[in-house]
């Protein structure tokens, strides 16, 4: 092997997200959670996600209780501000707005008040939950949004110390009607290793049906563009996914 031969092995290839148009987890409007921050940082994003090969952006701001009290009024209103931003930058890309809930006890009122949801697709609703504990009501809300006839989407479940301890409680929520989204940068590491062992134990189980960014700033997407060049990136593309049907 000559010493060319070797550097062309090591280089890396272009960051390629194959079939995977539309991105389902993001945090791109401007200033209402930890996300971006202003409308230039969130049209730099969505440009390069553009360049990527992302058609559609679902973007997805927190609604926790106490610490992001969004609304839909406050995150379509945000919504409106980037699309106008889009289509002054000339940008093509598609965007739409939902919301990540945090699971709590003001998520059940919300359910039990029969709250419309802010949802995506065919009713889908994101949700995520404390990375240290199970809520006592994981199960109840998965049962009570079922029931109500929507479709829950668990967020990062491989961020979860509780359900990387619990293999019981994997198996039980696997029977579920849950949809399991991976967040693509867990492949990088950037969480930690325990959470990259964890999210490639799950795509060998074949467990994920969506891919999210979960991209909150610009280091997300050099992040994203180093989960391309991983092992379990083809791996996690292989399997079958819903990203595209929504
Ligand atoms: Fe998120």
């Amino acid at each position: 092997m000559s010493i060319f031969s070797f550097l062309k092995n090591t280089k890396t290839s272009a960051p390629d997200i194959g079939h995977l148009k539309t991105d389902v987890h993001s945090h791109l409007i401007p200033g209402i959670d930890d996300g971006v921050q202003s409308l230039e940082e969130s049209l730099d994003i969505l440009r390069e996600m553009e360049a990527l090969g992302y058609e559609k952006v679902i973007t997805t701001p927190h609604t926790m209780s106490g610490s992001y009290d969004n609304t839909p009024e406050i995150i379509n209103a945000g919504l409106d501000k980037v699309r106008k931003g889009i289509t002054s930058e000339g940008l093509n890309i598609k965007l739409e707005a939902a919301t990540e809930y945090f699971l709590d006890e003001t998520f059940m009122e919300r359910l039990e008040k029969d709250e419309q949801l802010m949802t995506f697709g065919q009713n889908h609703v994101l949700v995520e939950t404390s990375f240290i504990s199970p809520p006592p009501q994981l199960k109840e809300a998965s049962f009570q949004l079922t029931m109500k006839g929507y479709k829950m989407i668990f967020a990062h479940p491989e961020r979860y110390i509780y359900l990387l301890e619990d293999k019981l409680l994997l198996e039980e929520l696997i029977d579920r009607d849950i949809i399991f989204q991976l967040n693509a940068v867990s492949l990088t590491g950037c969480y930690s290793k325990p959470v990259k062992k964890f999210a490639e134990r799950l795509i060998d189980m074949k467990i994920p049906r969506l891919v999210g960014t979960d991209c909150h700033n610009m280091g997300h997407i050099n992040l994203l563009k180093e989960a391309t060049q991983t092992k379990y990136w083809k791996k996690l593309l292989d399997l079958d996914l819903l990203n595209n049907s929504l």
